[in-house]
């Protein structure tokens, strides 16, 4: 595969990355920080099969103006690319986003409009080759309105309906959508929260998301175990809901 990862020098970008550059693929990586960039895209030169060395470029979520150049750029080094992974996003405690309403609303542009608008300009790429696969990272918190996580939670629910959306409207012409749903996963972005049961480590996410990529599953709860819990979650009644803390 020709792949594109928008977050690849942290977490579970980092991890599907590692997996990918390992096997053989090759890659791209657009992220906000050039050292950052450098680094890692040094070390999945390293790790690479053929050692074919692994372009880069900057791109930042924030700014949708950036966002056509740095696919040219990635079209150009790779020649084409076939499959796109989006994992970068902002994050926020609760208590962050309901005090900070600046920082609310760059999140909720970031997750969503940004996010989207960077899809749709990967997907219109894809298909103009025929297809290819869009791996996109959403959540767990955009399967049901809950305390804690509700601004955060909306962002992402709003990118999972797209990417539903996305997958059943163009599956037929050859575009691939994979949605991925990590329950609490152990990442610079979950630093210092306390891990909840099943928190799990951003390898064995990895693991799910390439085999998920190379199936095409639509969406994939990481670690498994959130497939469950999120079942009976969203059976939950909505005064239950209103009663607990999750
Ligand atoms: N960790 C969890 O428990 C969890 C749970 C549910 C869903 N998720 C979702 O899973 C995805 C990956 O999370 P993670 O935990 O792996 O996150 P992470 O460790 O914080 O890594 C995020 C990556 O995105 C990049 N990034 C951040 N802001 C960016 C921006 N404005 N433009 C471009 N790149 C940017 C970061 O670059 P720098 O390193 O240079 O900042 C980093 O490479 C996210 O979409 C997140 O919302 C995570």
């Amino acid at each position: 595969m020709k792949v594109v990862v928008l977050g690849a020098t942290g977490g579970m970008g980092r991890a599907v990355s590692r997996r990918l550059a390992e096997r053989g693929d090759r890659l791209f990586l657009l992220g906000i920080d050039a050292k950052e960039l450098e680094r890692s895209a040094a070390d999945l030169t390293l790790r690479g099969k053929d050692r074919d060395p692994v372009g880069f470029a900057e791109c930042d979520l924030e700014d949708p103006a950036c966002f056509e150049q740095a696919l040219s750029l990635a079209d150009a080094h790779l020649g084409g690319f076939d499959t796109v992974i989006v994992t970068a996003a902002l994050f926020g405690t609760g208590e962050r986003l309901e005090e900070d309403t600046v920082f609310a609303h760059r999140l909720l542009v970031a997750n969503f409009a940004n996010t989207i608008a960077f899809c749709e300009l990967a997907r219109k790429r894809l298909l103009s080759r025929g297809g290819g696969t869009l791996c996109v990272f959403s959540s767990v918190a955009g399967d049901r309105g809950r305390k804690p996580v509700f601004i955060y939670g909306a962002s992402k629910a709003g990118l999972s309906t797209y990417l539903e959306g996305l997958d059943h409207r163009f599956r037929s012409e050859g575009l691939v959508t994979v949605c991925v749903k990590p329950g609490f996963v152990k990442t610079q972005m979950t630093a210092g929260l306390k891990p909840p049961p099943f928190a799990g480590e951003p390898d064995q996410v990895a693991a799910l998301v390439v085999r998920a990529i190379d199936k095409g599953t639509p969406v994939v709860y990481a670690p498994r175990a959130w497939a469950l819990v999120m079942f009976v979650i969203r059976a939950l009644p909505r005064f239950i809901m209103r009663k607990v803390g999750f």
